[in-house]
């Protein structure tokens, strides 16, 4: 079933769509500019290769878009200026005008970066997302967040650029691989601890008695597939309504990204994926909370076990400590030095908080392996 969860913000809505088979062989629904007449499409090779992109242009040739197509280079070093550069010059080969727009097909790499892309090009124009991971499904094709990396560091160059609309076809997932797909659960756990107790109880339910190692789609069926990017994207889409900007609420999706991002950076961006640096970061989380006093035992067993069992890591890399502190101390959600955390004084219960040094680094010495 075909579902749409509006993302209501106040001066631009826009839909996102989720079902399974979204460009199959009734007319797509695209919810692009009505004057569009050219679209630049951004994708890569295994997107190509997985037969998705030929889907979506199908698609556009149905409601009699011009488009043509770049594929950008796989992996985290597509977002990067000189890739950006190839996009504004075949934005302006085509060239797209004002009303016209960019269609990003991919996982979160290519919705970043041709996001990025839409947000500059003649001053912004409209970006349609078409996530094809779980990742960007539920997290990043939603809320607008686009950017670069610089040698400095990930996603240092970048702009808030909500989309005209996001398109999740939960059918492309059939293609991703198993650790790409796991991955992806990262994102869709912490959304069950913020907000959505529902969340866990399918999850766990699912889960229940299957082996952590064996491949996750001997569990992870198409219909529970279909409902957990339904739930997610839901919690996303009203989490960014009700905060564009990060001002508040939406510093609560960022539970396991605190250490997680330490873990990302430290380890090269390429060794732990980032949805598997956020389940090590949520572990930590869970047990600075209860540190504090804040987190239930049995809430952080709960979190730690699911995440086990959805065959997630719970333990990371051995890290400088010192070095670990240095990314903390300049991530986002660090506010006058100090280093802030998401944590749980429930399930479905987030709190910020800025734990003393020490307590940080007593649970550190337990998830670091
Ligand atoms: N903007 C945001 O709010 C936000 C949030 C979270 C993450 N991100 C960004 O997302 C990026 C990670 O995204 P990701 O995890 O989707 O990885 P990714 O975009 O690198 O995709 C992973 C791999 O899967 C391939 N792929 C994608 N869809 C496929 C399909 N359906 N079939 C076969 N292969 C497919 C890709 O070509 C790539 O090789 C990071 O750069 C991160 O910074 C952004
Ligand atoms: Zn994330």
């Amino acid at each position: 079933m075909t579902t749409v969860v509006q993302v209501a913000l106040a001066d631009r809505p826009y839909p996102v769509v989720v079902g399974r088979g979204l460009f199959g062989d009734a007319p797509a629904h695209l919810p692009l500019p009505a004057g569009a007449r050219r679209v630049l499409v951004v994708s890569q090779g295994p997107i190509v290769a997985a037969g998705h992109l030929d889907r979506v242009e199908a698609a556009l040739d149905g409601a009699g878009l011009v488009h043509e197509r770049v594929l950008v280079p796989d992996g985290e070093a597509a977002k990067h200026v000189e890739v950006l550069a190839t996009l504004w010059d075949a934005c302006a080969a085509l060239p797209l005008e004002r009303g016209d727009a960019v269609v990003a097909v991919g996982g979160g790499v290519v919705g970043d970066l041709a996001g990025f892309a839409a947000a500059t090009y003649n001053r912004g124009i409209a970006v349609l997302q078409v996530p094809t991971t779980l990742l960007a499904q539920v997290d990043a094709a939603i809320g607008g967040k686009t950017g670069i990396n610089l040698a400095a560091g990930k996603n240092l160059v970048g702009a808030f650029h909500q989309p005209v609309g996001v398109l999740c076809d939960v059918a492309t997932l059939a293609t991703v691989s198993d650790r790409v797909l796991r991955e992806g659960l990262g994102e869709v756990v912490k959304y069950g601890l913020i907000r959505d107790a529902a969340v866990m109880e399918l999850l766990e339910a699912a889960v229940d008695g299957a082996d952590p190692h064996g491949p996750v789609r001997a569990w992870l069926t198409d219909d529970l597939l279909e409902e957990l990017v339904r739930r997610s994207v839901a919690v996303k889409a009203a989490v960014v309504a009700a905060d564009e900007r990060e001002a508040g609420e939406r510093a609560f999706l960022n539970l396991g990204h605190t250490y997680g991002h330490a873990v990302e950076a430290l380890t090269g961006y390429a060794e732990v994926l980032h949805g598997e640096a956020v389940a090590i970061g949520t572990v930590v989380a869970l047990r600075v909370g209860a540190a504090l006093g804040r987190t239930p035992d049995d809430v952080v067993a709960r979190g730690e076990a699911l995440l086990a069992a959805v065959g997630l890591p719970t333990v990371g890399p051995r890290l400088d400590r010192e070095a670990v502190w240095r990314v903390m101390a300049r991530d986002k959600k660090a506010a006058g030095g100090d280093v802030r955390f998401v944590v749980l004084d429930d399930v479905a219960a987030p709190v910020l908080v800025t734990p003393e040094r020490a307590i940080v680094d007593a649970v550190l010495d337990e998830v670091a392996a």
